[in-house]
């Protein structure tokens, strides 16, 4: 059995990946700095801080040995870079810690995990999918550190794709608003600002965590090297649309 590797698989889209992926017939290795959610159904869990890994190289290659190890010889069909953090603050008062782990976690975790299991993904012809966003293009104010970390991981997703294309591929999806129980509790009590939200859309509709979930196995499952540096958009069409308000 093939098997993928999720990084921050107890959060909304991340358990959906842990069960398409899993449905879909291959072994899933979750980790999350979360401990495990109960029903969440992957063959392996560990529970750790992607920034550790960045900053603490000992600490990375105890959990990069451990997942070695689990993965017995198998080929890692894929690394979803997919676990983030959303610190949000104004330019006036983003701090230096506030950039730090945004750069940590949205950034060079997905490097650096990459480079980590390059062999293991080149043996399999593997994938990284890195899950980037439509801030990487289309952001709002106090997002700064967010989508400057989502336009990077962007950036690299080319340029990784550049350099490594023949021996990997390496693509990245940017999903607009997904239905996830953090965007719903955003609306808890103001169930017309949703509405508002899912009518903007050109679609009418809010992405689905199984629907991106879904997108993900197929870019997986397609032996087509030729996708490779793709940046696909999940959106609804609204990376496409001017708003012109009074117009
Ligand atoms: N939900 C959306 O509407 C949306 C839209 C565009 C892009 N995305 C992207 O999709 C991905 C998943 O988002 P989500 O909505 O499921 O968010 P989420 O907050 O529900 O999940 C993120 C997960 O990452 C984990 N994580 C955070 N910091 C970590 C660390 N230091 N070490 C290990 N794990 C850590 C969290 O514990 C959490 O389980 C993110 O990359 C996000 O930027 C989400």
């Amino acid at each position: 059995m093939k098997a993928v590797l999720i990084t921050g698989a107890a959060g909304g889209i991340g358990s959906a990946l842990v069960r398409v992926f899993s449905d879909a017939g291959y072994g899933v290795i979750a980790t999350d700095l979360a401990a495990r959610p109960a029903d969440l159904p992957c063959e392996h869990y560990f529970a750790c801080d992607l920034r550790r890994t960045v900053e603490d190289e000992s600490f990375a290659s105890e959990v990069f040995s451990g997942m070695r190890k689990v993965l017995d010889g198998r080929p890692l069909a894929a690394l979803i870079n997919n676990a983030a953090i959303q610190l949000l603050g104004p330019a006036d008062t983003l701090s230096r810690e506030d950039w730090r782990a945004t750069l940590d976690v949205n950034l060079l975790a997905p490097f650096l995990w990459a480079q980590a299991f390059l062999p293991e993904l080149e043996a399999a012809r593997g994938v990284v999918l890195n899950m980037s966003s439509i801030h990487a293009r289309l952001t709002k104010p106090s997002f700064i550190a967010y989508a400057t970390s989502k336009a990077a991981l962007t950036g690299m997703t080319r340029a990784m794709a550049v350099e490594l294309g023949a021996r990997v591929r390496i693509n990245a999806i940017e999903p607009a608003a997904i239905d996830t129980p953090m965007l719903r509790a955003g609306f808890a009590g103001n169930p017309s600002g949703f509405d508002l939200l899912k009518n903007f859309h050109p679609s009418r509709s809010i992405g689905s965590a199984e629907g991106l979930a879904r997108l993900a196995v197929s870019i997986v499952r397609s032996e087509d090297i030729f996708t490779n540096g793709s940046i696909i958009p999940l959106d609804g069409g609204i990376g496409n649309q001017l708003h012109d308000p009074g117009c």
